[in-house]
């Protein structure tokens, strides 16, 4: 008899995590162990030391997620891990584990993609919240430290049906925050220190701007330079929707060395000095020189700028009346405002996950198993990592 329990496991990037979720829709536990520890001196994720750190937490954290969830091996329905986009070794660990688990336990092993797994994100925070998306074409915008794409996702039968419509030709928004970040002498991850810092900065200090860009007819057939997803092709995606955010940081760093610009003190100063997010100016000023507030202040503004307009022009185009906004930069303050604003502004409705489902978690790959539960859609005992599995092409 089905319990309606499904076992999510998630280890594409630097969080080893495992939850129970029952029916796609309640939350029994959700266990995240992060690796921000190992990867901060480094200010960025290792690889190679991100795969360690998964083998190391993920019986741990698998355990924890069972006990939390008072829910034993034999009551699952299924096992789902991500099975990419991300770090290869990262996610072999989770795939390894997933499927030695599922073949023990005689039960079916359910392939999830990540970037699914963040739109499922929203729809699991809003059926626990009592709302309900069913029957509601929307726009996704995931923005995280590994993507920036944009999505129409149109309700099929049980499922959801993606199709992709915009995306970044280099890095990811959720990347540029994290580079300015360090190169302001900011701790690693940096998103958060930005929408900390922002408060206390001028936006309007430096103009930082966006260019439209054009289609290019050499890019035709040709894959963008991200990390994950390399597999999608733009030429047939409309250039409205493109982003690029290897140039903001560039002119960063050129204003940085101009004017010659950093924090006051080491990232792991700050980091011991601070566990939380400053509260006054002055605090703010401890860890930055004014002219770093208004820098940082700037930079958010205009990169949620750029976000929002090229957002919005997506939802219109495909009419919808529903904004998802999730992964990691949906987390950010600053971000969920303006989108709020403009949705309100434009009579649609916009809904973003919780902040603790907005980063890398496991309720959000058990969440999007279940559709594929239903419709029996297993994966095989061949299933390996897909370091640049796409969504919707
Ligand atoms: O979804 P996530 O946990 O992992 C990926 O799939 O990439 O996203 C992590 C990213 C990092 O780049 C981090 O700096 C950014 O999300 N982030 C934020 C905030 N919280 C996390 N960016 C801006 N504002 C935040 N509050
Ligand atoms: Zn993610």
């Amino acid at each position: 008899m089905s319990t309606g329990l499904i076992l999510g496991i998630e280890s594409s990037c630097d969080e080893t995590a495992a939850a129970i979720v029952e029916r796609g829709a309640r939350t029994l536990s959700s266990v995240v162990s992060s690796q921000i520890a190992t990867h901060a001196r480094y200010g960025g994720v290792v690889p190679e030391l991100a795969s360690r750190e998964h083998l190391r937490a993920i019986l741990p954290v698998v355990d924890a997620a069972l006990a939390e969830a008072n829910c034993t091996l034999a009551e699952l329905d299924a096992v789902a891990v991500t099975a990419g986009p991300g770090l290869a070794g990262a996610l072999l660990v989770g795939i390894t584990f997933a499927k030695s688990l599922a073949f023990a336990l005689g039960k079916p092993l359910i392939a999830v993609n990540h970037l699914e797994g963040h739109i499922h994100a929203v729809f699991l925070n809003e059926q626990q919240s009592g709302r309900d998306f069913a029957n509601e074409p929307a726009l996704a915008l995931v923005v995280s430290g590994g993507h920036t794409h944009l999505y129409s996702a149109a309700p099929a039968e049980n499922s959801w049906r993606y199709s992709l419509l915009g995306r970044t030709l280099d890095d990811a928004a959720g990347e540029a925050f994290d580079k300015v970040a360090k190169l302001l002498g900011l701790p690693y991850p940096g998103g958060p220190w930005i929408d900390a810092l922002t408060p206390f900065g001028n936006p309007h200090a430096v103009p930082f701007t966006f260019a439209q860009i054009k289609s290019k007819p050499h890019l035709v057939g040709k894959t963008p330079r991200t990390k994950a997803a390399k597999t999608a092709p733009i030429a047939a995606l409309d250039p409205r929707f493109l982003f690029s955010f290897s140039g903001i940081k560039t002119a960063v760093l050129r204003y940085v060395e101009l004017h010659g610009l950093r924090s006051h003190a080491t990232p792991e100063e700050i980091a011991a000095r601070f566990h939380t997010r400053p509260q006054t100016r002055e605090e703010a000023l401890l860890l930055c020189p004014q002219g770093v507030l208004d820098l940082i202040a700037s930079f958010q503004h205009a990169v949620l700028g750029d976000l929002l307009k090229k957002t919005f022009a997506a939802a219109e185009s495909i009419a919808a009346r529903t904004v998802l906004v999730t992964g990691g930069v949906a987390a950010n303050r600053e971000l969920r405002q303006r989108f709020a604003d403009e949705a309100a502004r434009r009579s649609l409705r916009v809904a973003f996950p919780n902040l603790a489902l907005s980063t890398d978690n496991a309720a959000m790959i058990a969440a999007a198993a279940w559709p594929k539960f239903l419709a029996a859609d297993f994966a095989p005992p061949t299933l390996s990592a897909q370091p640049a599995l796409a969504l919707g092409i």
